[in-house]
Protein backbone atom coordinates (compact mmCIF):
# COMPACT_ATOMS: atom_id res chain seq x y z
CA UNK A 1 0.00 0.00 0.00
CA UNK A 2 1.59 3.82 -0.85
CA UNK A 3 0.94 6.37 2.11
CA UNK A 4 0.84 9.76 2.28
CA UNK A 5 3.69 9.86 5.30
CA UNK A 6 3.04 11.89 8.35
CA UNK A 7 5.82 13.19 10.47
CA UNK A 8 4.37 14.55 14.08
CA UNK A 9 6.73 16.45 16.09
CA UNK A 10 7.21 16.32 20.02
CA UNK A 11 8.40 19.41 21.91
CA UNK A 12 11.89 18.56 23.07
CA UNK A 13 10.88 20.04 26.66
CA UNK A 14 8.55 16.96 26.91
CA UNK A 15 11.31 14.76 25.90
CA UNK A 16 14.27 16.49 27.80
CA UNK A 17 12.59 16.54 30.59
CA UNK A 18 11.30 12.51 30.99
CA UNK A 19 7.38 13.67 31.51
CA UNK A 20 5.95 9.89 30.99
CA UNK A 21 2.31 11.27 32.05
CA UNK A 22 2.27 14.31 29.70
CA UNK A 23 3.94 12.38 27.01
CA UNK A 24 0.58 9.62 27.17
CA UNK A 25 -1.60 12.81 26.77
CA UNK A 26 -0.19 13.72 23.46
CA UNK A 27 -1.84 13.37 20.07
CA UNK A 28 0.79 12.19 18.43
CA UNK A 29 1.32 8.61 20.72
CA UNK A 30 -2.53 8.59 21.09
CA UNK A 31 -2.55 8.63 16.25
CA UNK A 32 0.48 5.78 16.63
CA UNK A 33 -0.60 3.53 19.56
CA UNK A 34 -4.00 3.39 17.36
CA UNK A 35 -1.90 2.86 14.15
CA UNK A 36 -0.08 0.06 16.03
CA UNK A 37 -3.14 -1.65 17.75
CA UNK A 38 -4.46 -1.56 14.19
CA UNK A 39 -1.41 -3.69 12.81
CA UNK A 40 0.06 -0.32 11.03
CA UNK A 41 4.00 0.68 11.19
CA UNK A 42 4.55 3.56 13.17
CA UNK A 43 8.77 5.20 13.25
CA UNK A 44 9.48 6.51 16.41
CA UNK A 45 12.69 7.73 18.04
CA UNK A 46 14.83 5.63 20.28
CA UNK A 47 18.61 6.80 22.40
CA UNK A 48 20.17 4.52 19.82
CA UNK A 49 18.70 4.53 16.45
CA UNK A 50 14.94 5.29 15.16
CA UNK A 51 13.19 2.12 14.98
CA UNK A 52 10.08 0.79 12.50
CA UNK A 53 7.96 -0.57 15.33
CA UNK A 54 4.90 -3.05 14.91
CA UNK A 55 2.24 -5.37 17.18
CA UNK A 56 4.70 -8.14 18.02
CA UNK A 57 2.15 -10.32 18.96
CA UNK A 58 0.34 -10.22 15.39
CA UNK A 59 2.45 -12.13 12.21
CA UNK A 60 0.56 -9.41 9.66
CA UNK A 61 1.66 -6.56 11.24
CA UNK A 62 5.23 -7.44 11.34
CA UNK A 63 5.50 -9.24 8.09
CA UNK A 64 4.52 -5.33 6.97
CA UNK A 65 8.29 -4.27 8.22
CA UNK A 66 9.82 -6.91 5.85
CA UNK A 67 8.07 -5.38 3.32
CA UNK A 68 9.03 -1.45 3.80
CA UNK A 69 12.50 -2.17 4.70
CA UNK A 70 13.66 -4.84 2.21
CA UNK A 71 14.59 -6.60 4.44
CA UNK A 72 15.94 -10.42 4.10
CA UNK A 73 13.43 -12.39 5.82
CA UNK A 74 16.22 -14.51 7.86
CA UNK A 75 17.20 -11.34 9.49
CA UNK A 76 15.14 -11.53 13.14
CA UNK A 77 13.99 -8.71 15.19
CA UNK A 78 14.43 -7.48 18.71
CA UNK A 79 10.56 -7.27 20.53
CA UNK A 80 11.32 -3.94 22.31
CA UNK A 81 9.08 -3.64 25.77
CA UNK A 82 8.48 -0.58 28.62
CA UNK A 83 7.85 -3.04 31.48
CA UNK A 84 9.77 -5.90 33.10
CA UNK A 85 6.44 -7.67 33.56
CA UNK A 86 5.87 -7.73 29.74
CA UNK A 87 8.93 -10.17 29.42
CA UNK A 88 6.86 -13.02 31.17
CA UNK A 89 4.79 -12.68 27.37
CA UNK A 90 7.90 -13.29 25.14
CA UNK A 91 10.34 -15.53 27.14
CA UNK A 92 10.53 -19.26 27.98
CA UNK A 93 11.11 -19.83 31.70
CA UNK A 94 12.91 -17.88 34.02
CA UNK A 95 15.31 -15.71 33.32
CA UNK A 96 18.85 -16.63 32.98
CA UNK A 97 20.94 -15.02 36.34
CA UNK A 98 23.13 -13.42 34.53
CA UNK A 99 20.76 -11.28 32.64
CA UNK A 100 18.76 -10.58 35.72
CA UNK A 101 22.24 -8.94 36.87
CA UNK A 102 22.21 -6.73 32.96
CA UNK A 103 18.94 -5.74 33.38
CA UNK A 104 18.72 -4.58 36.69
CA UNK A 105 22.11 -2.12 35.75
CA UNK A 106 21.46 -1.42 32.33
CA UNK A 107 17.61 -1.39 31.11
CA UNK A 108 16.03 0.74 30.35
CA UNK A 109 19.07 1.70 27.86
CA UNK A 110 21.15 0.45 24.83
CA UNK A 111 21.60 -3.24 25.77
CA UNK A 112 19.74 -5.98 23.77
CA UNK A 113 19.46 -9.62 25.19
CA UNK A 114 19.25 -12.65 23.51
CA UNK A 115 16.88 -15.48 25.58
CA UNK A 116 14.52 -18.16 24.54
CA UNK A 117 11.61 -17.17 23.66
CA UNK A 118 8.02 -18.41 24.30
CA UNK A 119 4.90 -20.01 21.62
CA UNK A 120 3.29 -16.18 21.85
CA UNK A 121 5.98 -14.45 19.66
CA UNK A 122 5.86 -15.66 16.17
CA UNK A 123 8.38 -17.11 14.01
CA UNK A 124 8.46 -14.21 11.67
CA UNK A 125 9.92 -12.24 14.38
CA UNK A 126 12.90 -14.69 15.20
CA UNK A 127 13.25 -16.04 11.48
CA UNK A 128 12.42 -19.66 13.03
CA UNK A 129 14.49 -19.18 15.69
CA UNK A 130 14.20 -20.45 19.16
CA UNK A 131 15.59 -17.31 20.53
CA UNK A 132 14.84 -13.92 20.61
CA UNK A 133 16.07 -10.78 20.92
CA UNK A 134 14.16 -8.55 23.40
CA UNK A 135 15.52 -4.52 24.43
CA UNK A 136 14.11 -2.02 26.95
CA UNK A 137 14.92 0.91 25.18
CA UNK A 138 15.27 4.27 27.60
CA UNK A 139 14.29 6.69 25.29
CA UNK A 140 10.89 8.50 27.28
CA UNK A 141 9.26 8.94 23.73
CA UNK A 142 9.55 5.07 22.63
CA UNK A 143 8.46 4.46 26.67
CA UNK A 144 5.39 6.21 26.18
CA UNK A 145 4.63 4.85 23.08
CA UNK A 146 5.18 0.82 24.16
CA UNK A 147 2.70 2.12 27.13
CA UNK A 148 0.24 3.88 25.14
CA UNK A 149 -0.11 0.79 22.54
CA UNK A 150 -0.04 -1.43 25.11
CA UNK A 151 1.79 -4.25 23.21
CA UNK A 152 5.59 -5.16 22.76
CA UNK A 153 7.07 -3.47 19.66
CA UNK A 154 8.99 -5.36 17.00
CA UNK A 155 10.87 -3.15 15.51
CA UNK A 156 14.37 -2.96 13.85
CA UNK A 157 16.19 0.22 12.69
CA UNK A 158 14.30 2.44 10.75
CA UNK A 159 16.28 3.08 7.69
CA UNK A 160 15.64 0.59 4.44
CA UNK A 161 17.73 -2.42 4.55
CA UNK A 162 21.61 -1.51 3.98
CA UNK A 163 21.73 1.91 4.34
CA UNK A 164 23.09 3.74 7.50
CA UNK A 165 20.38 3.66 10.77
CA UNK A 166 18.39 6.90 10.84
CA UNK A 167 19.51 9.33 13.96
CA UNK A 168 17.14 11.89 12.71
CA UNK A 169 13.63 11.91 11.53
CA UNK A 170 14.20 13.25 8.67
CA UNK A 171 16.49 10.21 7.62
CA UNK A 172 13.49 7.50 8.29
CA UNK A 173 11.78 10.23 6.05
CA UNK A 174 14.38 10.09 3.34
CA UNK A 175 14.16 6.53 3.07
CA UNK A 176 10.71 5.37 3.96
CA UNK A 177 8.06 7.97 2.86
CA UNK A 178 5.22 6.62 1.08
CA UNK A 179 5.88 3.10 2.89
CA UNK A 180 4.77 4.05 6.36
CA UNK A 181 1.87 5.79 7.71
CA UNK A 182 3.44 7.90 10.43
CA UNK A 183 6.81 8.91 12.07
CA UNK A 184 7.12 10.57 15.23
CA UNK A 185 10.24 13.28 15.40
CA UNK A 186 11.47 13.12 19.35
CA UNK A 187 14.76 14.98 17.66
CA UNK A 188 18.34 13.10 17.37
CA UNK A 189 19.27 10.14 18.63
CA UNK A 190 21.64 10.48 21.70
CA UNK A 191 24.00 7.46 21.02
CA UNK A 192 23.36 7.38 17.24
CA UNK A 193 24.79 3.85 17.10
CA UNK A 194 22.38 1.08 17.70
CA UNK A 195 22.08 -1.33 20.69
CA UNK A 196 25.10 -4.08 22.38
CA UNK A 197 23.25 -7.54 21.47
CA UNK A 198 24.13 -9.98 24.17
CA UNK A 199 23.45 -14.08 23.87
CA UNK A 200 22.62 -14.91 27.07
CA UNK A 201 21.76 -18.54 26.81
CA UNK A 202 25.32 -20.03 26.76
CA UNK A 203 27.57 -20.66 30.33
CA UNK A 204 29.41 -17.92 28.66
CA UNK A 205 27.99 -14.80 27.12
CA UNK A 206 28.79 -13.60 23.72
CA UNK A 207 28.58 -10.13 22.67
CA UNK A 208 26.61 -10.97 19.09
CA UNK A 209 26.84 -7.02 18.07
CA UNK A 210 28.90 -4.65 19.96
CA UNK A 211 27.18 -1.27 19.98
CA UNK A 212 26.04 1.91 22.40
CA UNK A 213 26.81 -0.18 25.52
CA UNK A 214 30.78 -0.83 25.98
CA UNK A 215 32.07 -4.13 26.58
CA UNK A 216 34.28 -2.76 29.25
CA UNK A 217 30.53 -1.78 30.65
CA UNK A 218 29.30 -5.16 30.69
CA UNK A 219 32.04 -6.78 32.02
CA UNK A 220 32.58 -4.48 34.82
CA UNK A 221 29.11 -5.86 35.87
CA UNK A 222 29.25 -9.39 35.47
CA UNK A 223 32.63 -9.86 36.79
CA UNK A 224 34.27 -11.96 33.60
CA UNK A 225 35.41 -11.47 30.38
CA UNK A 226 33.06 -11.66 27.36
CA UNK A 227 33.73 -12.98 23.45
CA UNK A 228 32.71 -11.06 20.83
CA UNK A 229 31.28 -13.02 18.14
CA UNK A 230 33.97 -13.32 15.29
CA UNK A 231 32.25 -11.87 12.10
CA UNK A 232 30.03 -13.97 10.27
CA UNK A 233 30.17 -14.54 6.64
CA UNK A 234 27.17 -14.81 4.34
CA UNK A 235 28.94 -18.84 2.92
CA UNK A 236 28.34 -19.54 6.72
CA UNK A 237 25.94 -21.71 7.44
CA UNK A 238 24.33 -20.96 10.81
CA UNK A 239 25.51 -17.52 11.81
CA UNK A 240 24.97 -16.72 15.39
CA UNK A 241 23.64 -13.12 14.55
CA UNK A 242 21.73 -13.56 11.27
CA UNK A 243 22.15 -9.42 10.53
CA UNK A 244 25.87 -9.79 10.83
CA UNK A 245 26.22 -11.18 7.82
CA UNK A 246 24.73 -8.62 5.90
CA UNK A 247 26.54 -5.50 4.15
CA UNK A 248 25.36 -3.14 6.41
CA UNK A 249 25.16 1.07 7.75
CA UNK A 250 26.33 1.43 4.39
CA UNK A 251 26.54 4.83 2.38
CA UNK A 252 25.76 4.44 -1.55
CA UNK A 253 29.13 6.68 -1.67
CA UNK A 254 32.15 3.53 -2.21
CA UNK A 255 33.81 3.78 2.21
CA UNK A 256 37.68 3.19 2.86
CA UNK A 257 39.29 3.17 6.10
CA UNK A 258 42.60 4.80 7.03
CA UNK A 259 44.39 5.61 10.33
CA UNK A 260 45.80 8.74 9.07
CA UNK A 261 49.30 8.60 11.11
CA UNK A 262 51.32 10.10 8.65
CA UNK A 263 51.61 13.13 6.57
CA UNK A 264 52.79 11.03 3.33
CA UNK A 265 49.33 9.14 3.49
CA UNK A 266 47.82 12.51 2.59
CA UNK A 267 50.31 12.98 -0.41
CA UNK A 268 49.33 9.07 -1.66
CA UNK A 269 45.59 9.75 -1.65
CA UNK A 270 46.09 13.13 -3.46
CA UNK A 271 48.09 10.89 -6.44
CA UNK A 272 45.54 8.01 -6.05
CA UNK A 273 42.44 10.05 -6.42
CA UNK A 274 43.98 13.04 -8.57
CA UNK A 275 40.52 14.45 -10.49
CA UNK A 276 38.42 12.83 -7.95
CA UNK A 277 35.48 13.51 -5.47
CA UNK A 278 37.19 12.25 -2.25
CA UNK A 279 35.73 13.81 1.56
CA UNK A 280 38.15 12.63 4.45
CA UNK A 281 35.85 12.18 7.71
CA UNK A 282 38.82 13.16 10.55
CA UNK A 283 38.80 13.34 14.20
CA UNK A 284 39.58 17.32 15.19
CA UNK A 285 42.98 16.11 15.76
CA UNK A 286 44.00 14.90 12.64
CA UNK A 287 41.88 17.61 11.06
CA UNK A 288 43.72 19.77 12.55
CA UNK A 289 47.41 19.09 11.02
CA UNK A 290 45.56 17.87 7.81
CA UNK A 291 43.26 20.67 7.00
CA UNK A 292 45.62 22.95 5.50
CA UNK A 293 47.27 20.27 3.11
CA UNK A 294 44.15 18.51 2.03
CA UNK A 295 42.63 21.70 0.26
CA UNK A 296 41.24 19.66 -2.86
CA UNK A 297 39.25 17.57 -0.04
CA UNK A 298 35.96 17.66 1.52
CA UNK A 299 37.16 17.58 5.52
CA UNK A 300 34.63 16.56 7.75
CA UNK A 301 35.20 16.27 11.22
CA UNK A 302 33.37 13.83 13.19
CA UNK A 303 34.32 14.81 16.39
CA UNK A 304 37.39 14.10 19.05
CA UNK A 305 39.70 11.01 19.52
CA UNK A 306 39.05 11.78 23.37
CA UNK A 307 35.30 11.12 22.96
CA UNK A 308 34.14 7.77 20.88
CA UNK A 309 30.72 8.72 21.81
CA UNK A 310 30.45 11.95 20.17
CA UNK A 311 31.33 10.15 17.47
CA UNK A 312 29.02 7.24 17.49
CA UNK A 313 26.70 10.46 17.53
CA UNK A 314 27.56 12.07 14.57
CA UNK A 315 28.70 9.52 12.20
CA UNK A 316 25.65 7.91 10.65
CA UNK A 317 24.39 11.32 9.79
CA UNK A 318 27.92 12.07 8.36
CA UNK A 319 27.72 9.32 6.25
CA UNK A 320 24.22 10.13 5.06
CA UNK A 321 24.78 13.83 4.44
CA UNK A 322 27.98 13.52 2.24
CA UNK A 323 26.07 10.66 0.71
CA UNK A 324 23.47 13.48 -1.22
CA UNK A 325 27.18 14.93 -2.25
CA UNK A 326 27.83 11.89 -4.57
CA UNK A 327 31.48 11.56 -4.28
CA UNK A 328 33.74 9.10 -6.00
CA UNK A 329 35.03 8.03 -2.71
CA UNK A 330 34.52 8.73 1.50
CA UNK A 331 37.68 8.02 3.75
CA UNK A 332 37.15 7.49 7.18
CA UNK A 333 40.16 7.58 10.11
CA UNK A 334 39.74 4.89 11.91
CA UNK A 335 39.58 5.13 16.07
CA UNK A 336 41.01 2.60 18.83
CA UNK A 337 38.31 0.04 19.33
CA UNK A 338 37.74 0.90 23.36
CA UNK A 339 34.37 1.74 24.71
CA UNK A 340 31.66 2.70 22.10
CA UNK A 341 34.67 2.81 19.73
CA UNK A 342 34.23 -0.97 19.33
CA UNK A 343 30.94 -0.57 17.83
CA UNK A 344 31.80 2.71 15.70
CA UNK A 345 34.83 0.62 14.07
CA UNK A 346 32.41 -2.47 13.78
CA UNK A 347 30.05 -0.24 11.52
CA UNK A 348 33.01 1.09 9.47
CA UNK A 349 34.21 -2.19 8.84
CA UNK A 350 31.38 -2.76 7.57
CA UNK A 351 30.28 -0.42 5.61
CA UNK A 352 33.61 -0.30 3.90
CA UNK A 353 32.97 -3.45 2.65
CA UNK A 354 32.28 -4.19 -0.93
CA UNK A 355 29.94 -6.70 -2.25
O1 LIG B 1 19.34 -0.06 18.96
C1 LIG B 1 18.79 -0.96 18.36
O2 LIG B 1 19.01 -2.17 18.59
C2 LIG B 1 17.76 -0.56 17.28
C3 LIG B 1 16.62 0.18 17.98
C4 LIG B 1 15.49 0.49 17.04
O3 LIG B 1 16.15 -0.57 19.08
N1 LIG B 1 17.30 -1.71 16.59
C5 LIG B 1 18.07 -2.41 15.71
O4 LIG B 1 17.43 -3.47 15.11
O5 LIG B 1 19.22 -2.11 15.45
P1 LIG B 1 17.97 -4.21 13.82
O6 LIG B 1 16.85 -5.07 13.36
O7 LIG B 1 18.49 -3.22 12.87
O8 LIG B 1 19.12 -5.14 14.36
C6 LIG B 1 18.81 -6.28 15.16
C7 LIG B 1 20.01 -7.17 15.30
C8 LIG B 1 20.34 -7.87 13.99
O9 LIG B 1 21.76 -7.95 13.86
C9 LIG B 1 19.71 -9.26 14.21
O10 LIG B 1 20.32 -10.27 13.44
C10 LIG B 1 19.95 -9.48 15.69
O11 LIG B 1 19.72 -8.21 16.26
N2 LIG B 1 19.00 -10.46 16.26
C11 LIG B 1 17.66 -10.32 16.43
N3 LIG B 1 17.12 -11.45 16.94
C12 LIG B 1 18.12 -12.33 17.12
C13 LIG B 1 18.20 -13.67 17.61
N4 LIG B 1 17.14 -14.32 18.03
N5 LIG B 1 19.43 -14.26 17.65
C14 LIG B 1 20.53 -13.60 17.23
N6 LIG B 1 20.52 -12.32 16.75
C15 LIG B 1 19.33 -11.70 16.68
MG1 LIG C 1 19.31 -2.23 11.26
Amino acid sequence: MKYHTVIEKLSQELVREDQLELLLRERAIRLAADLLRQGELVAFPTETVYGLGADATRSEAVAQIFLAKGRPQDNPLIVHIAREEQLKQIIAGPLPPLAEKLIKTFWPGPLTIIVNKNEAIPPVITAGLDSVAVRMPAHPVARALITAAGIPLAAPSANLSGTPSPTLATHVWTDLQGRIPLIIDGGPARIGIESTVVDLRAQTPLILRPGGLSRERLEAVLGIELEVAAEITAEEEKPLSPGMKYRHYSPATPLLLNNFDRAEQLAEISEQYRDKRIALVVTAETARWLEHLANNFKVVVMGSRSSPAGIAANLFAILRELDHLKLDKIIVEMIPETGIGMAVMNRLHRASKVE
